[in-house]
């Protein structure tokens, strides 16, 4: 079915037909649809246009459709309609006839789709941030599980000073809790209703539209017709979203695929999650990771595809914005794979206490401790820095360790090094030490645990 037969003579082109459609990817919007079509049924009945066994009529139509398409919505491509609106339109008309020619009154697509999105994207932002939650758990009862396993932290790949693993998913659940309240605060511009913008500049029927968003479940209806079927600001906010927590989820997945390599050996990875080589039988790769890994640039492209289709839109509606639906509907659901496959990942991972160990020994991890020994002896810190630095050196030479350095080593670079420094440079005393706010300590790491618990609901 066309919608506008009147002022044309000819059929348009095949080849445009089906460059035109958008039924073939906005089938996924037939839900929401349907449920703002009844909401503005009765908003139509409300003003007086239908009458209520019409409105009645209409809605159970609806409704039966709506039964009708339950789970099985992809049949809806194969229709020649050319996008969800005028597909139910048309299987409306199909159910009751005349009548149903009666509902599009007062209404245009350009209000029609960008309501239906907002549904869309709303449905979807309470699944997110459900999984968002759901991954913090899994982080924080991973930490606790691997409670005081000692490993390196690392700044520019290099050991730096030793950390924890349970302090490492710690540092996650900060990054998705950041990204939780990114998606709260995109649903507080996005939870208001355009529907009665018509085309652009409002409908010319006696409506109440902040009865007819409440109705549907926004906060309040939009101020402005012409910005309102122009404006895809919650669909760029939702995608800046996604984008930063696939990048967190990138970097989740790259320390692990780290973490994991023959050179760190530092985890375990499952089998649920890893494929092995075709030709290498020793492999077992970590694919899972590195999808995410790669699954971020994709989502990071629909961003500037959307950024760029607006860029220099004049107001108000084009066609051009039929273009922001692929790329929503694409980043939204792989950011939720995403989280899903991290959660997969997170359950299922062995942390080699023994390697871990070991390498932040290995590292000079403690050199800094050196240092602040030195401060707290009265020499200036970049003096104490200089020392503890030559002291890394001559270990490197001795190939040993710090703490295997003898105490004789030590005072040829300062006399005031005495007998306690092996006690001051243990991994244990690296971690100990750093108790102020946010720092490694078990035990602000164990308190950091039980508020988060507490939080998350995780009895
Ligand atoms: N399929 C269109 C879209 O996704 C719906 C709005 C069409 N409006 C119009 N004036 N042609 O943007």
């Amino acid at each position: 079915m066309t919608l506008w037969g009147g002022r044309f003579i000819n059929e348009s082109h095949e080849l445009f037909k089906k460059f035109n459609t958008s039924l073939s990817f906005d089938y996924v919007l037939a839900e929401e649809d349907i449920i703002a079509s009844i909401a503005w049924s009765k908003t139509l009945m409300k003003s007086g246009i239908l009458t209520k066994k019409e409105q009645m009529t209409i809605e159970s139509a609806l409704l039966l459709l709506l039964r009708e398409i339950k789970d099985k919505t992809q049949n809806i491509i194969s229709s020649n309609c050319e996008d969800i609106h005028s597909w139910v339109e048309e299987k409306l008309i199909n159910k009751i006839g005349k009548l149903g020619k009666k509902l599009h009154t007062g209404r245009s697509r350009n209000d029609q789709i960008t309501t239906d999105l907002r549904l869309w994207c709303r449905s979807k932002i309470y699944i997110l941030l459900e999984n968002i939650i759901d991954l913090q758990k899994h982080f924080v009862l991973s930490a606790e599980s691997n409670y005081n396993i000692i490993m390196p932290g690392y700044t520019h790949l290099q050991r730096a000073q030793p950390i924890t693993f349970s302090y490492w998913c710690l540092a996650y659940v900060e990054m998705l809790r950041r990204d939780a309240s990114r998606l709260e605060d995109v649903l507080k511009r996005l939870n208001v209703s355009p529907l009665g913008s018509g085309a652009l500049s409002g409908t010319a029927w006696n409506i109440n539209r902040e009865e007819l968003a409440l109705s549907m479940g926004f906060d309040s209806a939009t101020n402005n017709a012409l910005d309102s079927v122009s404006d895809r600001d919650y669909i760029i906010e939702l995608l800046s979203s996604a984008s930063i927590s696939m990048m967190h989820l990138s970097r989740f997945s790259e320390d692990l695929i780290f973490f994991n390599s023959g050179e760190a050996d530092f985890i375990e990875l499952s089998d649920l999650i890893t494929s092995g080589s075709s030709l290498m039988p020793q492999k077992k790769n970590p694919d899972a990771l590195e999808l995410i890994r790669a699954k971020c640039g994709r989502v990071h492209g629909s961003l500037m595809s959307i950024l760029v289709i607006l860029k220099s839109l004049p107001l108000s509606y084009n066609k051009d914005m039929q273009e922001d639906k692929e790329g929503l509907f694409d980043a939204i659901k792989t950011w939720n794979d995403c989280l899903c496959i991290a959660m997969l990942v997170l359950k299922n991972i062995k942390i080699k206490n023994k390697s871990c160990r070991k390498a932040a020994e290995e590292g000079y991890s403690n050199a800094t401790e050196i240092a602040d020994y030195l401060v707290k002896k009265g020499v200036p810190f970049r003096e104490a820095h200089n020392i503890s630095g030559q002291l890394v050196l001559r270990a490197i030479t001795e190939k040993k360790s710090l703490n295997n350095l003898e105490l004789s080593i030590f005072k040829i670079y300062s006399n005031l090094i005495e007998d306690d420094i092996y006690q001051n440079i243990t991994l244990e005393a690296c971690l100990e030490k750093r108790i102020s706010q946010g720092g490694v300590a078990p035990s602000q790491v164990y308190e950091e645990i039980i508020k988060a618990k507490k939080r998350l609901n995780i009895f």
